[in-house]
């Protein structure tokens, strides 16, 4: 039987709201997907992020389909991947039927892959298959702000969130910035810097006076400055700890403190220059 917890929730554009934790599933093989997922709706999860290029949706499809959580329960977030931009609807349609499902609650374009110029075209995709009930919602990831001016200003319709590379190493101040001024609620991709960050001694010495570990103190800071966040781990137990969040707070000092480690660190390629 799945556990319910009480994770908080954003509104999105459009009346969709989004639980503000779940679980990313990039680097998980397919043949540990149904057994990672399936662990993570057990303890509580209730939303997944998946994408085309992760070659797990079938997986992800399954482990929901045989839990007792209805559709409605869950979020589930794919991805346009680049050499898709092309094709939006026949991708997002064949993404459904590996994850079984009628429609995703977050369509996203993966990258905007500058030199290939085709994400404003991709973009209007993904509002035609938002208006033909394939996703809830629809929005971007890896975007900058010029990209986003392009897509907003081409088609009028702002892309209710970007997923982009933060985490303490990487705090992304002016796009976040960017973001509130727009309306686009962040959602932060390697919030751990995959494990990067998690021995800084300013991260450590929080978790101490917490009593927390330092996997839960980078969480909790993502949920303070109003991220959307979903770490990936195949490791039950770090499954759980990750969860645990949300019965302690970060003082303002503690978290403009995390907020100084920013030092401009990515762990994946730059938006810019990537064309994948
Ligand atoms: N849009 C994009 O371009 C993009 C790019 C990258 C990622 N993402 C999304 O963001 C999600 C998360 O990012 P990510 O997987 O790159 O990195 P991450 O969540 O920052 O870190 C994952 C790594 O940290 C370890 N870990 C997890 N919890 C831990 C804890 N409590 N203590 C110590 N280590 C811990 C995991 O190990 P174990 O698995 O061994 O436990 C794994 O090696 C992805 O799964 C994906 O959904 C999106």
């Amino acid at each position: 039987m799945a556990k319910t917890l009480d994770i908080p929730h954003i509104d999105l554009a459009g009346d969709v709201s989004i639980p503000q934790f779940g679980l990313g599933v990039f680097q998980v093989p397919p043949d540990k997907t149904f057994e990672n997922v399936t662990h993570a709706l057990n303890v509580g999860y209730r939303h997944i992020d998946t994408a085309r290029a992760y070659q797990n949706e079938a997986q992800v499809g399954q482990a929901v389909k045989s839990s007792d959580l209805s559709r409605e329960e869950l979020f589930i977030t794919t991805k346009l991947w680049n050499s898709d931009q092309v094709k939006p609807i026949d991708t997002l349609k064949q993404s459904l039927k590996l994850l079984e499902t009628e429609y995703v609650d977050l369509y996203l374009i993966h990258w905007p892959a500058p030199g290939h110029d085709l994400y404003v075209q991709a973009w209007e995709g993904l509002v035609e298959a938002q208006k033909q009930g394939l996703t809830r919602a629809i929005g971007v990831s890896n975007f900058q702000a010029e990209h986003l001016r392009k897509i907003i200003d081409a088609t009028g319709v702002t892309p209710a969130v970007n997923q982009i590379e933060l985490h303490p190493y990487l705090t992304q101040h002016g796009l976040r910035r960017e973001h509130a001024d727009r309306g686009i609620v962040t959602e932060a991709w390697s919030p751990l810097a995959q494990g990067a960050v998690l021995d800084d001694p300013v991260i450590t010495e929080i978790a101490s006076a917490h009593n927390r570990t330092p996997g839960q103190i980078v969480l909790r800071w993502h949920i303070e400055l109003g991220n959307v966040v979903f770490p990936k781990s195949m490791t039950p137990s770090r499954i759980e700890e990750n969860i645990d969040i949300f019965d302690f707070e970060l003082s303002a000092e503690e978290v403009e403190r995390i907020e100084a480690l920013d030092r401009g660190m990515r762990t994946g390629p730059d938006p810019d220059t990537f064309n994948g």
